[in-house]
């Protein structure tokens, strides 16, 4: 497997890499924001806007050239919860709404930037293997080159919105700490049903942040 950069030549491979692997991610797959095999039109920007960060990783299959995973991290600054759920109220999706609004409602809760005295958070936004490499520590090692990218571009502080109990156990191994915590099932509509219904083992949302070793 060879892990590197991002490079803008390999912007659509990967968003095609994650338009076949994402959708399994368990808030999506629970609220069907993107359909396997499907563009997503509103995740996808989200994707690209992260790509052009120049912070992100990939693996890649040696021998076949695949995608094999890629790890799309990105720059969230002071203010970009707060601006991200001004825009959310023209944006008329169901499941979108479902998805970033608990994301963002968190994190303005949570206010990091108050809490840890930074300007700017290094984000793992989407952590993703192709199903044929899964199992196989390739999450795991890209995570692992995402933090040093974040040590080297001299961040202070790395997040990750763990949706996936899988992401919360890699991030644990790497010493982060879960800065909250909710429970997917909590969350019921007027009429009492689950607007989160994730399947097991993935009942948390958890963000879970380290401090990086300043080099300054
Ligand atoms: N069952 C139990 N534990 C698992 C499983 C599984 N099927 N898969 C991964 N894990 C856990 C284990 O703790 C494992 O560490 P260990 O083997 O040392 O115990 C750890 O995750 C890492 O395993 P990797 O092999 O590195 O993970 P993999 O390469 O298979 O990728 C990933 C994991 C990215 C979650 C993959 O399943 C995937 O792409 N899923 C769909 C998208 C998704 O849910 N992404 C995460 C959302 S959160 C976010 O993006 C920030």
């Amino acid at each position: 497997m060879e892990y590197g950069p991002i490079p803008p030549s390999k912007f659509d491979d990967v968003i095609h890499h994650l338009r076949y692997n994402f959708p399994d991610e368990p808030l999506n797959a629970s609220v069907g924001l993107c359909m396997h095999g499907q563009p997503c039109e509103l995740l996808e920007h989200h994707d690209l806007m992260t790509l052009k960060d120049g912070l992100s990783v990939m693996a890649v299959d040696k021998d076949t050239e695949v995608i094999a995973g890629v790890a799309l991290n990105g720059i969230a600054r002071q203010g970009d919860t707060e601006r991200s759920l001004e825009e959310m109220k023209s944006i008329d999706n169901v499941p979108y709404q479902r998805i970033f609004g608990l994301l963002n409602s968190v994190n303005k809760e949570i206010d990091l930037f108050g809490k840890y005295n930074v300007d700017k958070i290094f984000e793992l936004r989407i952590l993703s293997v192709d199903s044929n490499y899964r199992g196989k520590g390739v999450a795991k090692e890209l995570f692992s080159r995402s933090e040093i990218i974040a040590e080297e571009h001299g961040f202070k502080l790395m997040k990750v919105d763990a949706t996936s109990l899988f992401t919360q156990k890699i991030s644990e191994s790497f010493g982060f700490h879960v800065e909250k915590s909710v429970k997917y099932g909590d969350y019921k509509d007027a009429d009492g049903k689950k607007i989160y219904d994730t399947k097991s083992p993935h009942d948390y949302y958890k963000v879970m942040v380290k401090q990086l070793p300043s080099n300054g």
